[in-house]
Formats: C-alpha cells, structure tokens, sequence
C-alpha cells in the first residue's frame, strides 16, 4: 500500500491541466468521493494498528498535496487570458490606473510661481530648521522680541539657537549672504508656529516671500507689483489697500487687502462687512538687513513681502477650514484641479 500511496503522490505532482475540463478531471480522479485517495483512505482501516501512525502521515501529506495541486491548477487558469487555442482576448477590460491630483496648495503655489515668473522672478529656497540668526538676527528683531518667545516659536531642545523657522523671511538673509544685487526671487516653503490647531490656524503652514533688491527700488514698484499679483490671481477687477503696520525687517511697513472677491467690495459674511480681506504683509527692507548681509545699504534698496498661501488658497476656493489642508481627505483634495 505505500507504494500505491508513492505512486499518486507523483501522478498528482506531474499532473498537467491546460483547460477547465482537465482541472474537473484531477478533481474527479483524486478529490471526489470515489477518487484514489477517498479508496486509499478505505483501505487504511485494514492497516494494522502498529502501522497506522506512518501510514496515516503518509495519506495525509498525500491528501494535502492534492488540494493544493488543485488550488493551483485553478489559478494558473484563473490568470490565463489566453483562450483553449492558447489565443489572448485583447477585448477583454484593462487593469484600470488611478489618477491622482494635485494639492491645492500645491496648485495655489504653483500659480503665484507662475504669476511672478512671468515678471522675472526667479524661485530660491532655504532650510526648514534654522538656527536664530537667519529667522529673527538678522532680520533686525530686537533680543526681546515676542516671536523669540518659546510660546510662538518651536526651539530644538538640545540647542536653543536651532529652531524651525517661523516664517520664510529667513530665506531672504540665507540668498542676500551670497548673491549681490540685483536679486528678483520669491521663496515658497513651510513654516511653523507654536499654535493651537483651529479652523483658522495650524502649526504648520505655507508661505510665499517675495524680494526684490537694486538701485532704485521704490516703494511705488512694491505697491505695482502686488497690484499686478492680485490681478492676476483674484480676477483683473481686484483693487488693493496697503495700511501701514510694523514688521523688524521693513521700513516702512504694510499689510496688503484686496477688496473682497466674494461680495465685490459691497461688505458680506466673509469680509466681515469690511469689503477689504487681508492677505500679506511687505515693505521695503530695513537698511539694517541689507547691512546684516553685506549688501551696500547707500546704493541699493528693496522691497519683500510674504503670503500665506493657506490663505490665499481659503480665499481663491473658499474653504472654510485650514485644517482640510492637512487631513488628506481625498474628496476634499480632488475637487480642485479642474477649478484651476
Ligand atoms: N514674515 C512676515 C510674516 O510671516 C511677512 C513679511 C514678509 C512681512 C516680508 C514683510 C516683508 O508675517
């Protein structure tokens, strides 16, 4: 009886199927209820007792390699476009690919990139951690600074000097420190703040720094220039409004409103009744950074500003929540490359 046992193990193994018929005939032959090992199984009642242990190992294993004999024979055919004739069926449907989509606010950024190439701005981009004399030194913040402070600014512990930047300004030092004027370049980037996470602000966001360092550079050119990034990016009717404000690094120093896109100016829910929403801060650089970076503050002058590109991306789609931003909600995500 081993032998018989020997002889199907290797009848299963070089069993060949290249159809369904042939797998349906392994499973008559071996698995059915009056296949070879359902006899084998019978006759292993007449084993003597002392044998039984070897035999019973040896029927199992052969019972064993059957079904997974046909598991695979059924596989093999279940991967097999091809036809009896071995001829594949091209109409048959592909393995569809998903698309993916661009973040939104990959896609704002990537269109104020584009608005200022187009008037000759070239990209640049500095660290994410920084250490406190391109963030706040020399940038002209006084020792006492609050945004020195632990509470708004994420420190590295083991080295109070290492922090992660607060804001791309720190971009500006890191390209005046090697590149003299004339300088034309936007840096986009991420940046972090020790904020609690709401509706309208998160710990981590993007900005948008604008610089522009020559001769003559005037106020007059900052104020145009921002005219035309509105323009391009809110629709041509869009008018601005710069109020005076404070900034360490500029002098003097503005924040930027455009009148509301939503309601035209009229006031509505989202100006707050105002018809003006603000939407960066600029102003022309503080002599004391040019100096900071080597750069000749008697010949030369500048203008930066810097944007939130969260913010402008709330605004441009009216998302009502930056925390949709960063919850990777693939609904959410898709519904804006064709908004484009
Ligand atoms: N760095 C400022 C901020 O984060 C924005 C700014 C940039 C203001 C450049 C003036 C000039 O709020």
């Amino acid at each position: 009886m081993l032998q018989i046992i020997d002889k199907l193990l290797k009848d299963v193994e070089n069993f060949k199927a290249e159809n369904k018929e042939q797998v349906e005939d392994f499973r008559l032959k071996f698995l059915s209820k009056k296949g070879e090992i359902s006899k084998v199984f019978e006759e292993f009642r007449n084993v003597p007792n002392e044998q039984k242990k070897e035999f019973g190992q040896k029927i199992n294993m052969l019972k064993q390699s059957a079904l997974a004999k046909f598991e695979a024979l059924q596989n093999n055919l279940g991967n097999n476009d091809n036809d009896e004739n071995g001829n594949i069926d091209l109409s048959l449907p592909g393995t569809p690919v998903e698309l993916g989509s661009h973040h939104p606010l990959s896609i704002v950024r990537n269109e104020i990139i584009d608005i200022f190439s187009r008037i000759g701005f070239t990209v640049a981009e500095g660290p994410e951690v920084e250490d406190d004399w391109h963030v706040f030194s020399s940038l002209n913040f006084p020792p006492e600074h609050p945004a020195r402070d632990m509470q708004d600014t994420f420190f590295i512990e083991k080295n109070p000097d290492i922090l992660l930047r607060t804001h791309t300004s720190s971009v500006q030092t890191r390209v005046m420190e090697h590149t003299q004027p004339p300088i034309r370049s936007i840096f986009p980037g991420r940046v972090f703040r020790n904020e609690a996470i709401s509706a309208r602000a998160h710990c981590v966001f993007h900005q948008i720094e604008g610089l522009y360092v020559d001769t003559n550079v005037s106020f007059a050119d900052l104020k145009q220039t921002l005219l035309y990034f509105a323009k391009e990016m809110f629709g041509t009717s869009t008018q601005i409004r710069l109020r005076p404000s404070y900034f360490p690094f500029t002098e003097p120093s503005a924040e930027m409103d455009i009148s509301c896109s939503i309601c035209g100016g009229k006031g509505c829910a989202v100006c707050k009744g105002t018809g003006w929403l603000e939407i960066l801060g600029c102003g022309m650089v503080d002599p004391n950074v040019l100096k900071n970076c080597n750069i000749d503050a008697d010949k030369y002058t500048g203008f930066a500003f810097g944007m939130g590109v969260e913010r402008i991306a709330m605004l441009k789609y009216q998302v009502k929540d930056i925390r949709l931003f960063f919850k990777n909600d693939t609904r959410f995500i898709k519904q804006f490359e064709a908004a484009k």
